[in-house]
Formats: C-alpha cells, sequence, structure tokens
C-alpha cells in the first residue's frame, strides 16, 4: 500500500498555486449533495451573486467553469468566436500565446500583435491594430504572469465599442490583487482562477459574461437531444465544443437547470468561500494588501541588491520577477529554497528561462511576515551560492516599505 498523501510543509511564493487559505481547506472537506438539491442550487445563486461583487459586475451571466483557468478561456473563446472570424491577440508574454493558441483551435482567423516581454501595449496600439485587422474579437491577458506585466485595460473597452469589437480577458493572474473593473472598464468577458489572488486551489474557473457577450452565445444556442422540448430550436452553427459550449452551461446554472455536466460539488463550495474572503475583507482592502505586499517584496529583493525585470510601473501588485545574480546557478538556489527552508519560488519560461526567478505574494500569502521569511531565506541561500549581499539587507528595505 501506498501511505495516504502528507505533503511537507511548504510556503508557495510563486506565480502561483499558493496556499490556500484554511477556509477554502475547510469548504472542500464539507458533505456533497445532490446537483438538484435546492441547498445545491442556491449554492449556485449565491456564488454568482459573490462573484458579480468580485468582478465588479451587475452581469447575470456570471458563474462558474469547472477546470483550470484554461477551461475558463477555452470556454469563452470557442463560444464567442465562430470558425472564420479574426481575432486579434496582443501577446506580451506566455499567456497571450495561449489565447492564440486557443483561438486557433477554434479555428479562429488569429492575427497577434507582439510587444517585448517586460513591456505592456499603449491603448493607442491596440486601437490601431483594431483599425486594421477589424477583428470580431480582442482577446487580451490582465496579468501575464510569465512577465509579471499588469495590461491596462481601461480604455479598452470603450475603442473596442467605438469599432464593434468584442473584449475578452484573461484575468487569472491578476483579480483579487489589481483592480479590475468589469462595467465600468466595458469588458464584455473575463475568466479567472482561484490559485492565485484568490486563495484557493486550481480546478475552478470563474467567468462573467456581458449582455452582448451572451446575445453571440446565444445566436449558437443548442440543447442536446433527450432534454430539447418541442419548442426548443436550435439557433446558428453550435459551438463546436460539448464541455465547453457556454450557452449550454447557462442553460444549466439558469432557471430552467437544464442538464449538463455534474457541478464539481467540493470545487463550487471551494470557489464560493474564496469570493466570501474576499468580500469579508472587502475588495479594495485585498488589492490594497497585495500592492503593500508587493511592494515590500520589490523594496526587499533590491535591498538584497538584485535587479528587476521588466517595466516596475506595470508589475502585478502579486509577483515580481528577479534577474539571477552571474554565477548562481537558479535552479539549484530555488532547489536549496524548497529544500532547506520549505519555500518555493518560480521558475520561469520561454525567454526568460535561466535569467529571473518569480516570486508571487499573493492571495493569503500577501502578507508581511510571509514576505519577510522569504526574503530572509533568500539572502541565506545567495550567500552560500557565493553571491555578495547586503547582511539583512532585503529584510531591512521590506520592513521600510512595509512601515510607509
Ligand atoms: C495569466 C494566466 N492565464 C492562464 C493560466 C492557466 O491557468 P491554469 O493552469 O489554471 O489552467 C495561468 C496560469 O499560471 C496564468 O497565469
Amino acid at each position: 500500500m501506498t501511505a495516504p498523501v502528507n505533503p511537507p510543509p511548504r510556503l508557495l511564493m510563486g506565480p502561483g498555486p499558493v496556499n490556500a487559505d484554511p477556509r477554502v481547506l475547510r469548504a472542500l472537506s464539507t458533505p456533497l449533495i445532490g446537483q438538484y438539491d435546492p441547498v445545491m442550487t442556491g449554492y449556485m445563486n449565491e456564488t454568482m451573486a459573490l462573484y458579480r461583487e468580485v468582478f465588479a459586475t451587475t452581469n447575470e451571466a456570471t458563474l462558474l467553469v469547472d477546470g483550470t483557468s484554461r477551461a475558463g478561456i477555452e470556454a469563452a473563446l470557442v463560444s464567442l468566436v465562430r470558425p472564420g472570424q479574426r481575432v486579434l491577440v496582443p501577446v506580451f508574454g506566455r499567456f497571450g500565446h495561449l489565447l492564440a493558441e486557443i483561438a486557433l483551435r477554434a479555428q479562429a482567423e488569429v492575427h497577434t500583435i507582439e510587444v517585448p516581454w517586460g513591456q505592456v501595449f499603449t491603448a493607442a496600439a491596440v486601437e490601431e491594430a483594431i483599425v486594421r485587422v477589424r477583428p470580431h474579437l480582442l482577446a487580451m491577458v490582465q496579468g501575464d504572469t510569465s512577465t509579471t506585466m499588469n495590461q491596462p485595460l481601461d480604455e479598452l473597452g470603450a475603442i473596442c465599442q467605438k469599432h464593434g469589437v468584442l473584449l475578452y480577458t484573461d484575468a487569472t493572474a491578476s483579480l483579487g490583487g489589481n483592480p479590475f473593473e468589469m462595467d465600468a472598464w466595458g469588458i464584455d468577458a473575463a475568466t479567472a482562477g482561484l490559485q492565485k489572488c484568490l486563495s484557493g486551489p486550481s480546478g475552478s474557473a470563474p467567468i462573467s459574461l456581458s449582455d452582448a457577450a451572451v446575445e453571440v452565445i446565444r445566436g449558437r444556442r443548442r440543447i442536446e437531444a433527450g432534454l430539447r422540448e418541442e419548442s426548443d430550436e436550435d439557433a446558428g452553427e453550435p459551438v463546436h465544443s460539448n464541455y465547453f459550449d457556454l450557452g449550454m452551461v447557462l442553460d444549466y446554472w439558469g432557471p430552467r437547470r437544464l442538464n449538463h455536466h455534474t457541478e464539481a460539488t467540493s470545487m463550487l463550495y471551494a470557489a464560493r468561500e474564496c469570493a466570501r474572503i474576499i468580500l469579508d475583507e472587502g475588495r479594495q482592502a485585498v488589492i490594497d494588501r497585495h500592492e503593500r505586499a508587493g511592494r515590500a517584496m520589490l523594496a526587499g529583493v533590491r535591498g538584497l541588491g538584485l535587479t528587476v525585470f521588466g517595466g516596475v510601473a506595470h508589475k502585478m501588485n502579486n509577483v515580481v520577477a528577479v534577474e539571477i545574480p552571474d554565477g548562481v546557478n537558479g535552479d539549484a538556489a530555488r532547489g536549496a529554497m524548497l529544500q532547506d527552508f520549505g519555500i518555493e519560488i518560480g521558475t520561469s519560461f520561454g525567454p526568460l528561462h535561466g535569467r529571473v526567478w518569480r516570486i508571487g505574494t499573493m492571495g493569503a500569502n500577501a502578507r508581511l511576515d510571509t514576505v519577510l521569511v522569504t526574503l530572509a531565506a533568500l539572502e541565506q541561500v545567495l550567500r552560500r551560492a557565493g553571491a555578495r549581499v547586503p547582511a539583512g539587507g532585503g529584510v531591512d528595505a521590506a520592513y521600510a516599505s512595509w512601515a510607509a
């Protein structure tokens, strides 16, 4: 017999997943009930209402896609885009490439524009590309963990509306820890995940859809044989996925409760608790806490004499990319952080692989003590790897930043 799972204690200070809030872990172990139990459908309705507040929207169509954040992205793109329609993806990191990849598999005609990693787009550059490409949908990451950049979205909704374009954003890494105003910014579709600033495990993807987005999805409505009533009619070309057909998922979460998948009950409990935790503390207070912890970590790594990657003015609150000092083996140092101190920090992808570590301060881990412990450990690991680091420089700078 293998032993029951019993992982060692870890402090997860990478770009996500992070340690789940104990309230979420308790919610996950709550007994199961049937999917049409009125208590369960009541929880579903409450979850919709809670996530409307998290996304800052009045969108009726605010729910969960069962799966990791990528499931939410795939559901949004495959449901909003018909084969052959043009999709514009501004790429400023690995996850922009993912949106383009998923749109391509949804058989869209995909157009990309790019800036170097570490930068974001100006609204003018995006508008220029919209005018040139004339897309049906603009798909844009908000916070790209691969570069730590946070793309300003506040002007893009109005630009998209002016040109008759739908705006979708992947807010997986940013939602909860950075400003996000779905309605005020005119965003038509947004998706997220639990494992970053929302303090949960991965496996549930909150999603919100504007009325305009729902209209597009309803234009492809299909009800499965066996559920369909005589008055039900299919509309247009169906979504080329059954599981990710948001029209069917909406019919399941809506008043008809038409059977689709079996709702992932435990993940719904977790997602509901994640939202309750944010709203208990206050949406703005949670963003402010991420800003304060992120600023302290930034000051701390600089206090250790390390260089930060990318345009810091556009950095997400919840993650920083730190250049690996010359002569230090990045993977060996990460290994020492994990083995000797029980602290996980992140590696990086593509052009940044071997060049930077990514250190997160998010969700339940966006706190002063986690910042100090990580910096103190990093100082020792760097010293033992032969790097010259100012003694106590990281902790002192983080304390000073936190106090300010
Ligand atoms: C911006 C962004 N989008 C999408 C994903 C994919 O999320 P998941 O692994 O939950 O499918 C991630 C994960 O790191 C991410 O940071």
